[in-house]
């Protein structure tokens, strides 16, 4: 079969109306990926590396997002929207080219998986020039219908042509297709529009298939990998089950995770072995996680690398551009900002550290603070090795604090400390002796002498 040539032509130029959003459906997110970006990994996944892709007009936002996953994906638009056979043959020049298989796939069905594709493709080396993906439906309402005998397909019936008898069956059309490519434009031309809805509808590939003296069948899939997201609530519904997936597989990987449904993952999260997770804790997208990190409860961590053994919250945020250091501590509520901290570095508690570095063994204490903005510029704050800052110090950047210093607590530095020095800026402590009972009699008698 990895001989066989393969096109995959996606749908995605559905209006999305039930949406109710300026975004276009496709491109609404499921783990940080918009849905048509899952659709076209998935493709890639199951090796096929032609794809055309189906958008409507004046879609640049959608054409923009094919680009950037897979430059070489023919982009096609359907100026009407006449029904799903007349999409496909949008993409008519792509499938002219004379492939062995052709996949047709909806970007709006984004949980589908590879070795379903391949599958599909399966049993068109069976000889069959139509195969259709079928699923037990829970409510097969609005569907098409499998009518089906033994392996082989008869037809597929829409919801709205259905009689009252089909209309009993639960084995339902997901949508999604496989054909025989060499045959495909000769069955989709075929089609006509002779319906309730007066669209020219893909799956009466079908019936074209049988009144040639064509073979059709089915392959099956779970429910949850042909959902279709139609609506916020079905794009909920989806992100849930895929959450499951790459909790699932983030576990399975080597990952502990205390309590799974409490976390949740990017499409992208990479992570070592024997990364312990604690309950309730969001990872962004772009974020690589060490060997034996443990990543306490309450954290947010997005567009971050943390190295080996490191240690993250209960309740960090780790933002865009930072890296974390081998063995370093980031406690609680402490927020890194393309801050760069070293191996075993420690910022254990209350912490703002934006737009720094932090070098190996640095001891932050609670409440530091690197005052990076001024309203209109950023700046950098670099801190060298072994350095230790005291409690409730503000940094003000652009600043440097030398390997192995020590800054006093509750200092505000603005001038630059060399290594090894101690540097202390803070109002200087002055001493009364029996400052207090004198105050306290005085205070006494003048409270008598008011007293009406
Ligand atoms: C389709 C199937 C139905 C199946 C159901 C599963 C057909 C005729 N029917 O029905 O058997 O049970 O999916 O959800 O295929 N699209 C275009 N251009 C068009 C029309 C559709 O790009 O002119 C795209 C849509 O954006 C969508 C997909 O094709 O992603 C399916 O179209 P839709 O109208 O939702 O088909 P259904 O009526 O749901
Ligand atoms: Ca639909």
């Amino acid at each position: 079969m990895t001989t066989r040539t393969c096109i995959a032509v996606i749908l995605a130029a559905g209006e999305g109306t039930r949406m109710k959003s300026a975004t276009p459906k496709v491109l609404h997110a499921i783990a940080g990926r918009s849905m048509l970006g899952h659709v076209l990994d998935t493709v890639s996944q199951a090796g096929i590396k032609d794809i055309a892709v189906v958008i409507g007009p004046n879609r640049e936002d959608v054409a923009k997002e094919i680009c950037a996953q897979v430059p070489q994906a023919h982009i096609v638009v359907q100026t009407d929207r006449l029904g799903t056979a007349h999409a496909v043959l949008a993409a008519r020049d792509a499938i002219g080219t004379g492939y062995d298989d052709l996949l047709v796939l909806f970007a709006d069905t984004p949980l589908i998986e590879p070795a379903t594709l391949q599958a599909m493709r399966a049993r068109l080396v069976e000889g069959r020039a139509v195969v259709a993906l079928g699923f037990e439906a829970a409510n097969p309402q609005g569907y098409g219908r499998l009518l089906i005998d033994g392996t082989s397909l008869d037809a597929i019936r829409e919801h709205k042509d259905a009689t009252d008898g089909e209309r009993n069956v639960t084995l339902c059309n997901s949508g999604l297709m496989a054909l025989d490519g060499k045959k495909a434009l000769a069955l989709l031309d075929g089609i006509g529009n002779g319906n309730a809805q007066k669209e020219f509808y893909l799956t009466d590939a079908v019936s074209v298939a049988r009144s040639q003296g064509l073979t059709t069948g089915y392959e099956l899939a779970p429910e949850s990998e042909v959902m279709g997201v139609n609506d916020r609530s079905q794009l909920a519904a989806a992100e849930a089950v895929m959450q499951n997936r790459l909790r699932h597989r983030a576990m399975l990987n080597g990952a502990t995770l205390i309590d799974p449904a409490s976390v949740y993952f990017s499409y992208d999260t990479q992570l070592g072995r024997d990364v312990v997770i604690e309950p309730q804790v969001v990872f962004g997208p772009k974020v690589t996680i060490g060997d034996k990190v443990d990543i306490h409860a309450f954290s947010h961590i997005e567009d971050a690398s943390i190295s080996a053994h490191a240690s993250i919250g209960p309740f960090a945020r780790i933002r865009p551009g930072s890296k974390v250091g081998e063995g370093a501590k980031i406690g609680n509520f402490v927020e890194l900002k393309k801050a760069d901290i070293g191996a075993g570095a420690k910022i254990s508690h209350l912490s703002y550290i934006g737009d720094a570095e932090v070098g190996a063994e640095a001891n932050i204490g609670a409440g530091t603070i690197t005052c990076n903005y001024d309203g209109f510029f950023k700046y950098k704050t670099v801190i060298g090795a072994g350095a230790f800052i005291g409690a409730n110090s503000s940094l003000v950047a652009p600043i440097t604090v030398g390997a192995g210093a020590y800054v006093g607590s509750g200092s505000v530095i603005t001038k630059e400390v060399l290594a090894d020095q101690l540097a202390v800026a803070r109002g200087k402590q002055m001493a009364k002796d029996g400052w207090g009972s004198t105050f306290r009699a005085a205070s006494e008698a003048k409270k008598k002498a008011t007293k009406p």
